[in-house]
């Protein structure tokens, strides 16, 4: 069986003001009413032979992620978390998450990562690229789920394949690598889920990034855990979590392994990283405009308003993404939504 762990973290800074620190991403709801974490839950949980999901999040959205859980947790399935203090990004995270499954589990057991805010439209071809990746991480592999990419993203990792082999994996490329990549043909996207043993991850670990496994190891062994009904849970002690270095698994792991593969995926996967990518969910009307909420457009194109409280009119405009929460009002060109992380980053500094 596999153990499915839910990775949320990030802030999604591109999805300002509606994702915050105390709402992240994850907990934005599309317009089916499920939020992005929800969903990733659903995904895991509807796995067959799943009997537990694991996730690794911040102590202090451990009640609100919990909740949106148990709303859509039917099955009444065992939740653990490992609860964070800060984040310590995505390697500290796999590491706690790998030597808690490994300690409770063995090194045989299965781990599929799974990230809190993407959205999979073909569930059954998810499932069944899960079986073929858990059946060749059984082996000792750390497998990767490889998107046909569609344009030159810098925001992904790049894997170049040969069949189920990852000749090399590039986080994160420049623009003109990105570029070359697609043209080439070979490479895949990323998708930042993963599937291994417990005890390949750890093998791993020690190899390319001992001190990220070290300090978290020491961390682990000095948390303080806790079960109830149905929960579980390791509160990472604040002292010993700040001595783990900062590292994505993706640098600290999947660039330099030798162990990895890939398996080719079409899932209708999308990582729903800015406004432009969310609005693109919802049907357009007639003038490519979408709107969510309490908004009207009149003489408008190419237009996404979404509204939580007031009432948004817009007349005569095109390209424009306006985001009304009670608190921040967004403007923003639909071209340019990628620098929406710039105005995070300002509000930040001022504190
Ligand atoms: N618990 C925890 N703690 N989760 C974290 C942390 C952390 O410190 N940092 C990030 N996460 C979670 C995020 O919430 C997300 O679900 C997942 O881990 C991936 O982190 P991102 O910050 O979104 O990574 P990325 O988008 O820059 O890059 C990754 O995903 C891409 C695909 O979306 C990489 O794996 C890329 O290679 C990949 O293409
Ligand atoms: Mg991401």
């Amino acid at each position: 069986s596999i153990i499915p762990v839910i990775l949320c973290g990030g802030v999604g800074s591109r999805l300002w003001p509606v994702s915050r620190d105390l709402h992240p991403k994850p907990f934005i709801r599309l317009s089916d009413g499920q939020s992005l974490l929800q969903k990733a839950f659903l995904r895991g949980a509807q796995l067959p032979g799943v009997a537990e999901i694991l996730t690794v999040t911040n102590r202090d959205l451990f009640f609100k992620t919990k909740d949106e859980y148990c709303e859509v947790n039917a099955s009444g399935l065992p939740l653990s978390f490992i609860l964070e203090p800060f984040g310590r990004n995505t390697a500290a995270a796999i590491a706690a998450a790998t030597l808690q499954v490994s300690a409770a589990h063995g090194s045989d057991a299965i781990m599929l990562v799974l990230a809190a805010d993407h959205l999979i439209a073909d569930h059954t071809a998810f499932q069944q690229a899960v079986a073929e990746a858990s059946g060749l991480a059984s082996t000792g592999n750390l497998v990767t789920f490889g998107i046909q990419p569609h344009g030159p993203e810098t925001g992904y990792g790049y894997i170049e394949a040969d069949g189920n082999a990852v000749l090399r994996f590039v986080e994160k490329p420049c623009l003109d690598k990105a570029k070359e990549y697609l043209a080439s043909g070979r490479f895949f996207w990323n998708s930042g889920m993963f599937c291994f043993t417990s005890g390949a991850m750890l093998h791993q670990l020690e190899e390319q990034c001992p001190d990220i496994l070290s300090a978290t190891r020491a961390c682990m062994e000095q948390s303080r855990s806790t079960a109830g009904q149905g929960f579980a849970q390791v509160e990472l002690d604040p002292d010993l979590f700040s001595k783990v270095p900062d590292n994505s698994i993706d640098y600290a792991v999947m660039e330099k392994t030798h162990n990895a593969l890939v398996v080719a995926c079409d899932i209708g996967w999308s990582d729903i990283g800015c406004w432009k990518a969310l609005g693109d969910l919802t049907t357009p009307d007639d003038n490519n405009n979408r709107v969510q909420g309490c908004a009207l457009v009149v003489d408008s194109k190419n237009c996404t308003i979404k509204s939580e409280n007031r009432v948004v009119g817009a007349v005569g405009v095109e390209n424009l993404i306006i985001i009304d929460t009670a608190d921040a009002l967004l403007v923003v060109d639909n071209r340019r939504t990628q620098e929406v992380k710039h105005l995070y980053a300002q509000l930040q500094a001022q504190g």
